[in-house]
């Protein structure tokens, strides 16, 4: 499938075709599972409406949203690295992606008129209720890599569900200073009484991380370690143990060093590709007001990752 740039708007509504009516903006965009995500739905809710990729430069997202409202589109999605230009560039902000920090999913009304929302913490929220049928908010949490975009996201979820501890670990402490500076806006004082905080922080390479994970009852990995098939896992997995549920974010490859060493330690795990639907499908509930048809979608990922099975 055709990644079109900016200056090839003109051609995205070829005549003879379904008109374009959504997009994902972002750079590179080509790797996207977004179409084969939502494409199957358009067509299952007989929508008539293509989704296509669109490759935008940093700098020009807002002019790219206006063009893209010109030629038809009428919600887009936004991945790497649009989703703090794409906030900044809506005339409206959802006050949950304001404290995300980032918006993934753009709808706009006939005028041009655009509103953002962040997806990415309730869609989180979903995959785990799928995957370990527990509700985020009655978990003990701990997020590795939380001075990332994917961190703060599901970070700012957990306190949003009001998850009785979130440990927020990373590499380089002192990128997590804004994010713990907003999310103490959403943590009332009270709940930071107590014999531990409600939110505390911790270097990836402080000795009291093994501690700090065996508080926990779910362990979330929002590095990129495990990208690569060779990569180790982000922290000693010898501290997982049974009681642990892991999810890595990552669901390319489908199974990180991280969770083939929790499974072994007997720990329940699930990879990003929950995610992946669960915030899809809450995008399309956006744009068309409408339940999403979860397993379409489900069916859509399955196949363009393993395009051999289907
Ligand atoms: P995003 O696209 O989500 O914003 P990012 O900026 O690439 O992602 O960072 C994702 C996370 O991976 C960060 O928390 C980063 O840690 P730093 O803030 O210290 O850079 C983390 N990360 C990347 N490589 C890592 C590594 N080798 N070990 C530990 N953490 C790593």
């Amino acid at each position: 499938m055709k990644t079109y740039t900016l200056s090839q708007i003109a051609e995205i509504n070829p005549d003879g075709e379904h008109p374009a009516r959504f997009a994902v903006i972002g750079n590179p965009v080509s790797h996207s599972l977004s179409p084969q995500l939502h494409q199957p739905a358009l067509n299952t809710l007989k929508q008539h409406a293509r989704y296509i990729r669109v490759q935008i430069e940093p700098g020009q997202v807002a002019e790219g949203i206006q063009q893209l409202h010109q030629a038809g589109i009428l919600g887009i999605n936004v991945t790497v690295p649009h989703k703090l230009e794409a906030l900044e560039s809506c005339h409206h902000v959802d006050p949950n992606a304001q404290l995300m920090g980032a918006v993934n999913t753009i709808v706009i009304n006939n005028h041009g008129e655009t509103t953002g929302f962040n997806t990415d913490g309730p869609g989180f929220t979903r995959a785990i209720l799928e995957e370990f049928s527990v509700d985020l908010g009655d978990l003990k949490i701990i997020i590795i890599g939380a001075g990332g975009g994917a961190g703060r996201a599901i970070a700012t979820q957990c306190l949003l569900e009001h998850s009785p501890q979130l440990i927020l670990a990373n590499r380089t402490l002192e990128k997590l200073n804004p994010i713990t500076q907003t999310l103490s806006q959403i943590t009332p004082n009270e709940e930071l009484e107590g014999p531990r905080d409600r939110l505390t922080t911790i270097a990836l390479n402080d000795p009291e991380l093994e501690e700090a994970i065996a508080a926990s009852d779910l362990i979330i990995n929002t590095t990129s370690v495990g990208l690569q098939p060779t990569d180790p896992a982000p922290f000693p997995t010898r501290w997982i143990e049974p009681h642990h549920l892991v999810y890595d974010t990552i669901y390319n490859p489908a199974k990180t060093r991280l969770l083939r060493d929790a499974e072994s330690q007997g720990a329940r795990i699930a990879n990003g590709l929950s995610l992946l639907l669960h915030q899809g499908a809450l995008s399309l509930e956006y744009w068309l007001n409408c339940e999403a048809p979860i397993n379409t979608m489900r069916e859509g990922l399955k196949s363009a990752l393993n395009p051999d099975i289907s």
